[in-house]
C-alpha cells in the first residue's frame, strides 16, 4: 500500500528500510524521501515504523 504518494514509498519499503537498520523518522526520510515534501504521508508513517519497531522488539528472545 501506499503510504507517501509524493515519492511513491509503500508500506512494505518503510519496513525493508527499518529490517535494514533504520529507526527515525529523520532516517527514513534522509533515505525515502518519506515525509519530506506535503508532509501528510507523516501520521502514517510513524505508524508504520512504530508497528515494525514493535515486531522486532517482541521478535528478540527477553533477557531475564
Ligand atoms: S505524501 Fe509523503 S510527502 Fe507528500
Amino acid at each position: 500500500m501506499y503510504i507517501c504518494l509524493c515519492h511513491g514509498v509503500t508500506d512494505t519499503q518503510i519496513e525493508n528500510a527499518v529490517d535494514n537498520g533504520l529507526e527515525t523518522m529523520k532516517q527514513l526520510k534522509d533515505e525515502l524521501k518519506v515525509a519530506s515534501q506535503c508532509g501528510k504521508c507523516c501520521q502514517c508513517t510513524k505508524k508504520v515504523l512504530n508497528r515494525k519497531l514493535m515486531q522486532i522488539a517482541e521478535a528478540q528472545p527477553s533477557v531475564a
